[in-house]
């Protein structure tokens, strides 16, 4: 038995493959070097959904402009119940209402449905009024212009193309195994998604760089940083943003994430120092891990960046995890596919540990 299910190979996957040993990631052939800051969000998608769509087009980024206009109805369907919500779980709320179905229709709107309903979500809990998709800018401008009200400024959606195409994909990652185990029941897309999205909100997995955010603030100097870190492995918490169940070496995201905040701090005069504060804090907690934990190797993993990157875009860190899952909707998607037409239904066994039936006197 594994509990973990660390080194079980559960499918074979022509979409990513994540070196642990070597700090790689490749995307259907390309390391994310290649990718990141050459190609956008839509390049990705198209990418990922090639072979598992006949009617795929040529340029996928007018369709997914149409779709995010076609989804945007949904949102009226926000209330003061749904609005009460973490920003990610008010956003599976109105994903759950699109039907299931297996084509690239429905592909594409759960493409365009966080992206739309994320910022609707997070304009309405502040107080302000949703703003409807614009199908003529790309995916990452326009969800950008939804959550600020306004054009993006320049560098900020190269950014978040940089932070999408980062995470669209990572293997047999636990969300892209939920979307799977949903897949193989043929229960359909919407609901593989909705898998997905559940699975990834957990601190774990997609919900660390909000508590990164945290901790950075509580840290506040770059001198206290080894205390805060300190006390905090002492009541034993782990630090968000650091270890990795695969990587044994840094996440080559991390990297990737990283270079872009370096890139938007070039035309920002706040970003430099922050950024200059959490290498500061990244590198004492390298230390402190490093002398805690001798065997076991724990470097940094893509969520410390990302917050970085998605403060600087002046997402709320509420909003985060939502974000992660705008870029990993289309693994999700494509991982789906992919199992629903090579793969088996994914049905593992337990090992019975309850009592025994009682005797009949
Ligand atoms: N801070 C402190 N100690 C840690 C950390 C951490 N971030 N991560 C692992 N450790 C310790 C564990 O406590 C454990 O120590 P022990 O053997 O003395 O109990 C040892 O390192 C091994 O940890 P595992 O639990 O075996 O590691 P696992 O592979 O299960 O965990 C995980 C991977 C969940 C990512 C873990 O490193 C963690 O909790 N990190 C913080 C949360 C985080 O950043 N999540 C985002 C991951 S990236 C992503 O999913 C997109």
């Amino acid at each position: 038995m594994s509990e973990g299910l660390e080194d079980v190979v559960a499918a074979r996957t022509v979409l990513s493959e994540v070196d642990g040993q070597a700090g790689r990631l490749i995307i259907r052939g390309w390391t994310l070097d290649q990718l990141v800051g050459r190609a956008r969000f839509e390049d990705a998608v198209s990418l990922l959904f090639d072979g598992f769509f006949d009617d795929l087009p040529r340029e996928i980024g007018p369709a997914l402009g149409e779709a995010r206009v076609a989804v945007f109805d949904e949102v009226s369907a926000l209330d003061d119940g749904l609005l009460k919500l973490e920003p990610v779980e008010a956003m599976r709320a109105l994903m759950a209402r699109l039907p299931d179905g297996e084509d690239l229709a429905t592909a594409l709107k759960l493409i365009a449905a966080p992206a739309v309903f994320l910022p609707a979500v997070v304009r309405l809990q502040s107080g302000e009024a949703p703003v409807a998709p614009d199908a003529s800018l790309s995916h990452a401008a326009d969800l950008l212009r939804m959550l600020h009200g306004r054009a993006a400024p320049e560098g900020h959606a190269e950014a978040l193309d940089a932070y999408l195409v980062t995470v669209c994909d990572h293997g047999l990652n636990a969300s892209t195994f939920a979307a799977r185990v949903t897949a193989s029941t043929r229960a359909g897309l919407t609901s593989a998604v909705l898998s997905g999205v559940s699975a990834l909100k957990g601190p774990l997995h997609g919900g660390a760089p909000g508590p990164v955010i945290e901790m950075l603030d509580a840290i506040g100097r770059p001198e206290d940083a080894r205390a805060w870190i300190e006390a905090a492995l002492d009541r034993g918490e782990r630090l968000m943003g650091f270890g990795h169940r695969i990587y044994k070496v840094r996440d080559p995201r991390a990297d990737a994430l990283k270079g872009a905040v370096r890139r938007l701090a070039e035309r920002s005069d706040r970003l430099p120092g922050r950024l200059a504060f959490a290498e500061s804090v990244e590198a004492a907690a390298l230390a402190i891990l490093r002398e805690r934990k001798p065997d076991r190797p724990l470097d940094v993993n893509v969520e410390f960046f990302t917050a970085l990157l998605l403060e600087a875009l002046a997402f709320p860190p509420a909003a985060f995890t939502g974000v992660f899952s705008i870029g990993r909707v289309a693994g999700w998607i494509a991982h789906a596919r992919e199992q629903l037409t090579s793969g088996r239904l994914i049905r593992p066994q337990s090992t019975y540990s309850g009592p025994a039936p009682l005797k009949a006197a």
